[in-house]
């Protein structure tokens, strides 16, 4: 018996020299391992061996089960590492080749303007308030001097969220960014209605009009309202404060000039033209020949406007203006169409 488990041994080992991958291996373990193998048939002889040889012989055949064993391992490991080698070496990385560009994404110029703004008005002591974009018709036109039938609110058609059981005081899509200036005027005097603190603050947002949209007019754009209370403010300081912006954003030789115009909540108002940096004010098509290109509207805050602000006129005044980001990013950058903001054809938007 113990010549038989030598040979056992010996064949085994012998084939599994030869073995070459993972299914050779596995047919390999059950040819000697197996349930059916040389090895196995011996242990069920034991039955028919003397008391002396028994233990002899069983301590030989666990032997010999414990290094077929041991070797099955070693080569089934020799064969995992010759396989890994393998496919590192198929998969071999040449680390000198160029890396993929990762894309990266960037503001969207309406963005990139607004955060100028921000930015110029910041170093002006000009803080950012933010105001909401519903709003009733009492914020949105009448608290800003707008009666309910008044004729102005024909230059801003508007959008009703909600109408039905709401009287005179529908919901809509604020029309500007004025309201913002109602919102903040009464958060701050509140705080203190005897002695209210000065106001100095630009109010930014989405405004929406219910307009054709054309290459200059959006149904949904940008503004960035000012708005600077206190005692003794005079419209030379509304002059002052948006030719330096002007000289800012544009340059430091860029001429400003004020036009006579209409708003309910300003008075005197006036619109805010900047000369063609495109043109030097020569006239071109992009100022339409005329040398001048509007930015915004303005004007002294009304008296009504500043009462119903809890800002009493008599001791306080105040200037206003609102300005389109979007159009001034259109003149800076020439862009032709309003249109393509809101479009984002990543073509338009990889420009910035
Ligand atoms: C107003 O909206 C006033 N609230 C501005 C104001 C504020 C005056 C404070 C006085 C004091 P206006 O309708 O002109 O005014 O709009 C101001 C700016 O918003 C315009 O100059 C333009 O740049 C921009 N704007 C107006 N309508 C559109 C539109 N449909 N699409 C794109 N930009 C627009």
């Amino acid at each position: 018996m113990l010549e038989k488990l030598k040979n056992v041994e010996q064949d085994a080992l012998k084939a599994l020299d030869s073995v070459q991958n993972e299914a050779e291996l596995e047919t390999w373990r059950v040819a000697h391992l197996g349930r059916s193998s040389g090895l196995m048939q011996i242990f069920s002889q034991f039955g028919s061996l003397s008391k002396e040889e028994k233990p002899v012989a069983g301590q030989r055949a666990n032997e010999v089960k414990k290094s077929l064993e041991a070797a099955f391992g070693a080569r089934s490991e020799e064969l995992r590492q010759a396989a890994l080698k393998r496919s590192l070496e198929q998969e071999q990385l040449d680390v000198t080749l160029p890396g993929r560009r990762v894309p990266l994404g960037r503001l969207h110029p309406d963005t990139q303007t607004l955060r100028e703004l921000y930015s110029i008005f910041g170093e002006m002591g000009f803080q950012v308030f933010r105001s909401r974009e519903v709003e009733t018709d009492e914020y949105n036109f009448q608290l800003l001097n707008f009666p309910i039938g008044h004729p102005a609110r024909d230059m801003q058609d508007t959008y009703f969220v909600e109408s039905e059981g709401r009287g005179e005081n529908p919901i809509v899509l604020r029309t500007h960014t004025s309201p913002g200036q109602m919102h903040a005027m009464r958060w701050i005097s509140a705080m203190n209605p005897e002695n209210p603190a000065p106001v100095r603050i630009v109010l930014p947002g989405m405004c929406y009009r219910y307009e054709q949209v054309t290459t200059r007019h959006e149904t949904q754009f940008d503004q960035l309202e000012g708005l600077a209370v206190g005692p003794g403010i005079t419209f030379s300081d509304l002059k002052g404060t948006l030719a330096d912006f002007a000289r800012r954003m544009f340059g430091q030789n860029t001429r400003t000039r004020f036009r006579a115009s209409y708003f309910p909540f300003t008075e005197p108002s006036a619109e805010f033209d900047v000369e063609c940096f495109i043109c030097g004010g020569k006239g071109c098509g992009v100022c339409k020949g005329s040398g001048w290109l509007e930015i915004g509207g303005c004007g002294m805050v009304h008296p009504i406007v500043l009462r119903n602000g809890g800002y009493d006129p008599e001791r306080y005044s105040g200037f206003a203006f609102g300005l389109g980001p979007q159009r001034m990013a259109m003149l800076r950058h020439r862009i032709e169409d309003i249109r393509y903001f809101w479009q984002n054809d990543l073509r338009f938007l990889e420009q910035f």
